[in-house]
């Protein structure tokens, strides 16, 4: 596992993304990128538009996979997932949208449709790199904790807790989806890469149990100690309550003298 303390969410960002474009470009022919929603990839998103603005950064033979939606909300519903995508990326770069994978939450069969989305990942030759944040219970995509470490993706139930904290999105409570379709944690450990990022000091205590404490199903996040390329990013708000803060800081010193 690779940790990277960065200053702020603008240089968490920007090493997020100077991360994803480098394995964009040395995969050309066709990368497979695996993506998350919520606050904390906004900036790698920003930065990977102005990477295709001004420096060409080519997404026409990209194809992405999402980690999750809620079910029973259409594509163009604005609080859907799919929706944050188009209008925080997808409208913004050279993607072709039939590489554009989201699950369908409007889906007849749920179970079947969760299936499908498996076999489409693995039909694109799996996933090169997975971009995931970290919930503040320790979540990655919507695998709370309980979830079994070896899950693939499947409806979840959402937690009361995540339920009216999701109601201020939404007219009123009743409208606010309760189930979700999810890539289980053991689909996300098959991407080649983990991308972790996290900041600000909310996740700074969870974080570290992620990273340096035991490896549980009551923080999935912590299955990034089993991933044999697990990049974590953090801003120093998040990386506050790293133990081994100091060594990070070194191992990245002596990678880039390395590379000089
Ligand atoms: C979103 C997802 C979630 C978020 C996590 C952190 O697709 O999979 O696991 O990454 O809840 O959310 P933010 O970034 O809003 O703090």
């Amino acid at each position: 596992m690779q940790v990277f303390i960065k200053k702020d969410y603008e240089e968490m960002s920007r090493k997020a993304a100077e991360i994803v474009a480098g394995e964009m470009r040395k995969k050309k022919d066709h990368f497979v990128l695996g993506l998350a929603t919520g606050s904390t990839p906004l900036g790698l998103y920003k930065e990977l538009i102005r990477m295709h603005r001004d420096e060409g950064l080519d997404f026409s033979k990209v194809t992405t996979f999402n980690l999750d939606e809620y079910c029973g909300l259409a594509p163009d519903h604005p609080q859907s997932y799919h929706y944050f995508m188009d209008e925080n990326l997808f409208n913004h770069i050279n993607i072709d949208k039939k590489n554009v994978h989201v699950p369908d939450g409007m889906a007849k069969d749920l179970e079947a449709h969760c299936q499908e989305y498996e076999k489409m990942i693995r039909d694109a030759g799996g996933i090169d790199l997975q971009v995931l944040g970290i919930g503040g219970d320790g979540h990655i995509a919507f695998n709370e904790p309980g979830s079994s470490l070896g899950s693939r993706t499947r409806v979840k139930t959402l937690t009361e807790e995540t339920i009216e904290d999701n109601a201020r999105f939404f007219k009123n409570i009743d409208e606010v989806p309760k189930y979700a379709i999810t890539m289980g944690v053991g689909s996300v450990m098959e991407a080649k890469i983990c991308l972790l990022l996290a900041n600000g000091a909310k996740k700074a205590e969870v974080l570290a149990k992620a990273v340096e404490g035991p490896i549980t199903a009551e923080i999935t996040a912590s299955m990034m100690q089993m991933h044999p390329r697990a990049i974590i990013v953090v801003d120093e708000e998040a990386g506050a309550k790293l133990k081994r803060k100091d060594y990070y800081r070194h191992v990245e010193k002596m990678v880039d003298l390395l590379k000089k």
